[in-house]
């Protein structure tokens, strides 16, 4: 089972970036962690990060024949970019939404995702943990369906 895993904008900055509400973590630690977690889940991890909007679009484009599910935070493009969400709808892969912080309960503009309803599921406000969840309700959803 091959799962992607796509980081959007200034989640390369996690642990130094507001600590209150991303925490102390850094993304090599959270990578770390997903890899430990899939290991024991018997799935393989791609893992990604970019800065950049057109970089995302073209790894999402890429999962089509690269992998079976994604665990995808797209950062602040989660709440901004239609062009991410129109690919995601063009590759239709099986993903899970994670947030380390709770969306839902900070300001307005963060409160909405255009990925959200295309999502299997959204993870949100565990932290870093919220990628050992959202990966851990991925596998049992595709081997549910097979994969
Ligand atoms: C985030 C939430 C977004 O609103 C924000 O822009 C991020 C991180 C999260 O993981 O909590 O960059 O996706």
């Amino acid at each position: 089972m091959r799962i992607a895993v796509l980081n959007g904008p200034n989640l390369n900055l996690l642990g130094q970036r507001e600590p209150d509400i991303y925490g102390r973590d850094t993304l090599a630690d959270v990578e770390r962690a997903v890899r430990e977690e899939a290991k024991r889940a018997g799935a393989e991890i791609t893992w990604h990060q970019t800065n950049h909007e057109g970089e995302f679009l073209e790894l999402v484009q890429g999962l089509r024949t690269t992998a079976d599910g994604a665990l995808v935070n797209a950062g602040a493009f989660t709440h901004t970019s239609l062009a991410i969400r129109d690919a995601m709808l063009a590759v239709r892969i099986p993903f899970v939404e994670v947030h380390l912080s709770n969306i839902f309960a900070r300001e307005e503009a963060r409160r909405h995702s255009l990925l959200a309803d295309l999502a299997i599921g959204i993870v949100a406000g565990f932290g870093a943990r919220s990628y050992l969840l959202g990966l851990q309700a991925l596998v049992a959803h595709l081997r549910d369906r097979g994969a």
